[in-house]
């Protein structure tokens, strides 16, 4: 729930795109979102009223008129109880007239009133969006400190191609739990490695283990949130990659060492999830193994370089963040690896909880002792993973 309490106004404006907005309503409300949904009347001509009553179990405001308003002030009474305000789909029209200052329907009105932020995720033709007015219009938003989120290029509903699509709204959701994220970590540069590693047999063969990358891609995504420039080394996952992060592919344990240790001098934080192969295959053949040649193959292993090791040795080495996945005697053996290792904090999990799944128990061990959080999805303790991390280096 990383929407929890948020009070939004969702704005729908007319435009094709208003059918998107529905799913929108549904996807806050999913992470704990008050929404409040107040349409133009041209959005009515798209979607009904019914429909945005029905997913976010409130009534929809339609007009400045609207006597269930006890004293006739729909937009003050709106627009103040709201943490923000969002309008999805924005059209040309609709930032032109906000962009004058135009209170002329229930939602202008309501965005002139606001004493919260807005956010805007236009949708309109790309002609519409390309128009010098249409411009001219958005840079004034932007000057007022208006949040503009999109639009996308792509294939449009009048079947051109070009800029002015209204984001996903999986992307929109995404805009809002980063707008709402305490940015404890802005400015800094956050290295993450993630997945599993991949060591080759031979060409179609290897050996690898269970690690999705899940909780790797989620401190990615909830470093983002909170203000981080973050790359992220991944072994082979099938994982998007989250908004905003650069997603550095590897596959071995030697190219995740080689893409980490040419980043690490420029990062401020760097956090250890992969799940590194410590062994690789010294005699990797070139060609497929045949089984009727030569007998059982022997399969010779040398040692993989420590990543986490190296980075944490470096003359000028980042905040080094482990993890240590145990099948038993969580806290003696990941305490010992944050000694061996020598890194200020460890978040031990037991391999049962912690690989694969979407949630996640963690303990952090630090010079403080140890931290047990509560059992939950692995984006929530990755954001209290980098509370945690922000509060040690916060005299860095
Ligand atoms: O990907 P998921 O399915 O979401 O699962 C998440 C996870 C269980 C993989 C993750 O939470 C986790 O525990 N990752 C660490 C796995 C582990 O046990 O690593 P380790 O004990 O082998 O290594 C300890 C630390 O050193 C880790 O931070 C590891 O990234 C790092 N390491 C290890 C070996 C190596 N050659 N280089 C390293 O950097």
């Amino acid at each position: 729930m990383e929407l929890q309490g948020k009070r939004i106004v969702l704005g729908v404006t007319g435009g094709i795109a208003a059918y998107k907005a529905a799913e929108l309503v549904r996807l806050l409300g999913k992470q704990g979102a008050d929404v409040q949904v107040a349409m133009t009347e041209g959005a009515t001509h798209f979607v009904t009223a019914t429909t945005f009553q029905a997913l976010s179990g409130k009534p929809v405001y339609l007009d400045q008129w609207d006597a269930r308003m006890p004293n006739a002030m729909a937009h003050i009474d709106l627009s103040r109880q709201a943490d923000l305000i969002l309008v999805a789909p924005a059209s040309a029209d609709f930032m032109a007239r906000i962009a004058n200052g135009l209170a002329d329907d229930l939602l202008a009105t309501m965005v002139l009133a606001r004493t919260c932020p807005l956010m805007l995720a236009p949708a309109m033709n790309r002609q519409m969006w390309e128009n010098s007015a249409t411009q001219r219009n958005v840079a004034t938003l932007a000057e007022d400190g208006v949040a503009l989120i999109g639009p996308a290029c792509g294939e449009q509903a009048c079947g051109e191609v070009g800029a002015g699509r209204m984001l996903e709204p999986e992307e929109i959701l995404e805009e809002v739990i980063t707008f709402f994220a305490p940015k404890v970590l802005s400015g800094k540069k956050v290295l993450i490695t993630a997945g599993p590693t991949f060591e080759a047999i031979d060409p179609v063969r290897g050996i690898t283990n269970l690690s999705s990358g899940r909780m790797g891609y989620a401190l990615a995504r909830a470093a983002q949130h909170t203000g981080a420039d973050v790359t992220l080394v991944s072994g082979p996952v099938a994982l998007p990659v989250p908004a905003g992060v650069c997603r550095v592919p590897v596959r071995s344990a030697l190219e995740m060492h080689e893409a980490v240790m040419q980043a690490a001098g420029q990062a401020d934080v760097f956090i250890a999830v992969a799940a590194v192969a410590d062994y690789r295959v010294a005699n990797a053949a070139d060609h497929k193994l045949k089984k009727d040649h030569g007998g059982v193959p022997a399969i010779e292993l040398v040692e993989n370089p420590d990543i986490l090791a190296d980075v944490a040795s470096l003359p000028a080495a980042p905040f080094c963040v482990g993890f240590a996945a145990e099948s038993q005697n969580l806290e003696a053996y990941a305490q010992a690896k944050r000694q061996k290792k020598k890194v200020p904090l460890i978040a031990g999990n037991l391999i049962q909880d912690g690989f694969g799944g979407d949630d996640n128990r963690i303990t952090l061990f630090d010079d403080q002792g140890a931290h047990p959080l509560v059992p939950a999805p692995k984006y929530v303790l990755a954001r209290q993973l980098i509370e945690h991390i922000a509060k040690l280096t916060g005299n860095r």
